[in-house]
């Protein structure tokens, strides 16, 4: 079995973040969505991996994953020039595939459970054409939804406006070369993509066997910065990082709970209540850093109050008179407050970046 990873898509809902970084390379508890994604996979037994990329983010994902070997996999980048739809995605992929069986895994969905059951009963069950990951939602309209009979899905429909079903299909499908017959025999959508939901519903039509499998517990589709703020909360709850102090800390300072400290950061008269990660040669000063934070790296945080937050590499928070709360702060970000006159704010935000003062 092999696995393709879809992250070609633009990444909107996410600017001004993916003007300069892929989605699927934005941290969470220090370390990229889609490590996620691959440890997962290598745990259920998978070693060739296809990623589905654009032409944008290509090198960035190049250099963060290369050839995949640091994750014990093979990975071949396939190149997707336009966001066709995830049909479309798929069927670019077929000399990767070629005859195998595949998972195909959304690279913005974050699925924690474990899904060995999922896979080694597609394993088996060879008259099994796909089997798929379903999740009861609140808000079905922004997915593709499932009807389901037992265990068999009996009706998909992508994006409802009446909704048929709660079950979501959430970002993980497991197939045989079958689906391409689905490909190949489906129409652009009303949104213009090629959608891999009409093809699991000609597959169905057809009358071969499509099953779901209900998901309780969490995932995300990290689409939106409120999102991946939720996913770093979650990640850092479960303890998906190790504890331990690689800093140096002076003894006005407290550290309380689960927290890593990476090397040569530096905490200084200040509280870090976990759990908190902070990356390599930080500098941590007269400050509070609050539970559900994560600091990447060259971070300085001088005189402020945080939590619950996201802070890329070589951010700077100086002296702010507020604190800070459910914040995704990209890379080389300044925050600083200075005691001069005339008072005033000043600002320098790329394009869609967002400013909420709350008093
Ligand atoms: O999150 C689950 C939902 O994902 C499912 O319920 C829907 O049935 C499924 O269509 C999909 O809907 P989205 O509208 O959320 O898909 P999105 O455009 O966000 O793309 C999902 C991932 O696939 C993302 O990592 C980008 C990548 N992608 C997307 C497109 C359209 C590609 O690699 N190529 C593409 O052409």
């Amino acid at each position: 079995m092999k696995a393709i990873i879809l992250c070609a898509g633009k990444g909107t809902r996410l600017r001004p973040l993916t003007f300069t970084i892929a989605k699927h390379l934005i941290p969470i508890a220090n370390k990229p969505v889609i490590y996620y994604s691959l440890e997962k996979i290598k745990s259920i037994g998978i070693d060739q991996v296809g990623l589905i990329v654009n032409n944008e983010n290509i090198n960035d994902f190049k250099n963060f994953l290369g050839d995949g070997e640091k994750f014990g996999l093979s990975i071949e980048y396939i190149l997707q020039n336009e966001p066709k739809g995830l049909a479309h995605a798929v069927s670019i992929a077929r000399d990767f595939i070629g005859n195998d069986d595949f998972l195909m895994y959304l690279g913005d969905n974050l699925i924690l459970d474990d899904i060995s059951k999922f896979v080694n009963e597609f394993r088996k069950e060879e008259e099994l054409k796909a089997s798929i990951l379903l999740s009861p939602v609140k808000d079905p309209s922004r997915f593709g939804v499932a009807v389901v009979k037992g265990e068999k899905i009996v009706k998909v429909v992508e994006k409802p406006k009446d909704p048929i079903s709660n079950l979501a299909i959430i970002g993980m499908y497991l197939f045989r070369s079958t689906i391409f017959e689905g490909i190949d025999n489906i129409k652009p959508s009303w949104r213009g993509e090629l959608e891999i939901t009409d093809a699991i519903g000609y597959l169905i039509e057809k009358g071969y066997n499509v099953k779901g499998h209900v998901v309780y517990g969490w995932w995300k589709d990290t689409g939106k910065p409120e999102d991946l703020i939720e996913a770093n909360r979650k990640i850092l709850d479960d303890n998906h990082f190790k504890l331990e102090n690689k800093g140096i800390m002076d003894t006005l300072s407290d550290i309380q709970g689960r927290v890593y400290i990476g090397e040569n950061s530096e905490i200084i008269n200040s509280t870090i209540r976990g759990p908190v990660v902070i990356g390599a040669n930080c500098v941590i000063k007269d400050s509070y850093i609050g539970p559900y934070t994560s600091i990447g790296d060259n971070v300085l945080v001088e005189n402020c109050e945080l939590e619950n937050s996201i802070l890329m590499d070589h951010v700077k928070l100086l002296n702010l008179p507020y604190p800070i709360d459910s914040s995704l702060i990209g890379k080389n970000v300044q925050i600083v407050n200075n005691e001069r006159k005339p008072k005033a704010m000043k600002f320098v935000i790329g394009d869609m970046g967002k400013v909420e003062i709350v008093r």
